[in-house]
């Protein structure tokens, strides 16, 4: 059995802040620091080690901190340094670390470096992104066919310098030059910013991007993102990543997690293989966000629990021992998981089993604010209410393809990721809570009955359902460090894995569905000789080495 390594960031369990909606503490309806600074209590008695920040940069917020101006500041809306350094030292005297989202692979067009970047060719900075004379001598047709995820054309033109320059995101997110060694020490040294100030470490951004090859080769066509197989897993990203780690990230004591959308497992071997070449602890594939969609969530089928349980046991399988996963089921890119994978009409039972099965797999776990309540999805009657770039630009192409706006709008409600982005439910006061006017973004009205406060007085809440599972998974090294091995594979209702070490056994049964499923433990398992750590209902008979599960039915046992 391959032998796996102890390290610290294996045994901790991360709460991610988006913090324009988590909490309002100065009344202007939009997050900020003094309102995280008021929650720190809250968030140490879920039993987290670690605050994951979205971005708290200055911004003019074209993708809402995803767009950088100043990487060494604190966005005037959410506080300032000293505000921060209060909320770091604040998580750090409770015990808790902190990371920073290091967005590298763009920046605003409002940073100062691509402000100057315009001034002319021979401009300094024009080096530090991609510009580019365009194809035919007029120069009016772009450098190559690729389109951005975000916005049609990934090429922007500029009349004075009759250059275009590139974006795979939004218009206002110009590429940063990888290629550049000057951008390599810019990155390095605002990694130092923040290690120095104390942060422990980083969530990368579509860090696996920031390499594009040198001859822009045209892309396969697709509806967006075209050219993405040129950059999604580019010429030198390792080499990059290894310089920063050997002169930056190994001199501290930090940790890293690299977002890497549309990475494959063969392919992300090579980052988070322990060794000298990792260049990565882990990172956040997407692979087991596809079993609802294709390829996007608003490309929607029908929720697919066979593709869920391949999409994390391939994972699961390859790395154990080699390398680290991230667990995680949400985050501010995409809807709600119990609308997605569970059920409205179970809600509290299918958002316990859906924790359950994800975060007693080997891995860190991740959960974004408000899934600790199970928020759901809102409902959002006017398509005015929207306020993201990557929503404004589906409008757009749903009115090419001709689609009413109600019919638009019932799939925004289904697929847009601003469904996790409604303000966070501390309590059933007016506007939840969150602020004491009115907030930035629509609020979801369920937030009378699910919130924090409600969930604090139930013992059987999802929120206290979370806390037994982080405590659980602390205290028995099996959760962490145990091997994994799938069972039931052709089930269409069931979920089961066990996990094994030093001589202990783990069972873990989730059911994802409505419907009662019989369940016989397998060979090596018997029940009644277990114990059961972990329920999601309140009685639990054993019948012949097995049970017919309720609806979302969630049990572990240890041996
Ligand atoms: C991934 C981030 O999570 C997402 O919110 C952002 O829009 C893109 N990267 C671009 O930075």
């Amino acid at each position: 059995m391959a032998e796996i390594s102890k390290r610290p960031y294996k045994e901790y369990s991360v709460y991610q802040i988006w913090p324009r909606s988590f909490c309002d503490g100065n009344g202007d309806g939009i997050g900020d620091l003094i309102g995280v600074y008021s929650k720190l209590d809250y968030i140490k008695s879920l039993g987290v080690d670690v605050i994951w920040f979205s971005p708290l940069y200055p911004s003019p917020n074209a993708d809402y901190g995803y767009d950088i101006a100043d990487y060494k500041d604190i966005n005037p809306e959410y506080g300032t340094l000293d505000d921060f350094k209060k909320v770091l030292d604040g998580a750090h005297e409770r015990g808790m670390k902190v990371l920073m989202d290091l967005v590298v692979n763009h920046t605003s067009d409002e940073h100062y470096w691509f402000k100057e970047s315009l001034k002319g060719k021979d401009n300094p900075y024009h080096e530090y992104y991609h510009w580019h004379e365009g194809k035919n001598k007029d120069g009016k047709t772009p450098p190559n066919n690729w389109l951005s995820t975000f916005e049609g054309g990934a090429w922007e033109y500029n009349e004075n310098l009759n250059e275009w320059y590139l974006h795979v995101f939004a218009k206002k997110q110009p590429d940063l030059n990888m290629d550049n060694p000057k951008v390599r020490e810019e990155v390095k040294s605002i990694m130092r910013f923040w290690l120095d100030m104390g942060v422990d470490g980083f969530r990368e951004d579509v860090i696996t991007f920031i390499s594009k090859p040198a001859n822009l080769p045209d892309g396969f066509p697709l509806p967006a993102a075209t050219g993405v197989e040129h950059y999604k897993n580019g010429p030198h990203v390792h080499e990059y990543l290894k310089e920063f780690k050997d002169e930056v990230l190994s001199k501290y004591d930090c940790f890293t997690v690299g977002e890497s959308p549309m990475m494959t497992m063969k392919n992300a071997l090579p980052y988070i293989t322990e060794g000298e070449n990792q260049v990565l602890d882990m990172m956040f594939h997407f692979q087991h966000q596809e079993a609802d969609c294709f390829m996007t969530e608003w490309v929607h089928t029908p929720f697919n629990l066979h593709k869920l349980k391949k999409a994390f046991s391939t994972w699961q399988d390859a790395l154990y021992g080699k390398a680290w996963n991230s667990l995680y089921l949400e985050n501010h890119d995409h809807a709600r998981i119990i609308n997605r994978y569970g059920s409205l009409k179970y809600r509290k039972e299918s958002g316990k089993m859906l924790a359950t099965m994800c975060y007693l797999q080997s891995g860190t776990p991740f959960i974004y604010q408000g899934q600790e309540i199970g928020m759901t999805n809102p409902t959002v009657d006017s398509i005015d209410k929207y306020k993201d770039v990557l929503t404004f630009n589906n409008v757009k192409i749903a009115k090419k393809l001709h689609l009413s706006d109600k019919l638009f709008l019932k799939l925004a409600n289904i697929a847009s990721r601003e469904n996790a982005r409604t303000p966070m439910q501390w309590s059933d006061e007016k506007y939840a809570g969150f602020s004491t006017t009115e907030p930035w973004f629509v609020l979801n009205d369920n937030y009378k009955s699910i919130n924090v406060k409600e969930s604090e007085e139930d013992p059987d809440s999802i929120l206290n359902y979370y806390r037994k599972l982080l405590k659980l998974r602390k205290e028995n090294e099996i959760f962490i460090y145990g091997d994994y091995k799938e069972h039931y594979k052709a089930s269409g209702k069931l979920y089961v894995y066990e996990r094994n070490y030093e001589g202990r056994k783990a069972l873990i049964i989730c059911s994802f569905s409505e419907k009662g499923a019989k369940f016989k433990a397998p060979e090596g398992f018997d029940l009644s000789k277990g114990e059961l750590v972990l329920n999601n209902y309140q009685i639990n008979k054993i019948n012949d080495n097995g049970f017919v599960t309720r609806p979302y039915e969630a049990r572990v046992y240890l041996f």
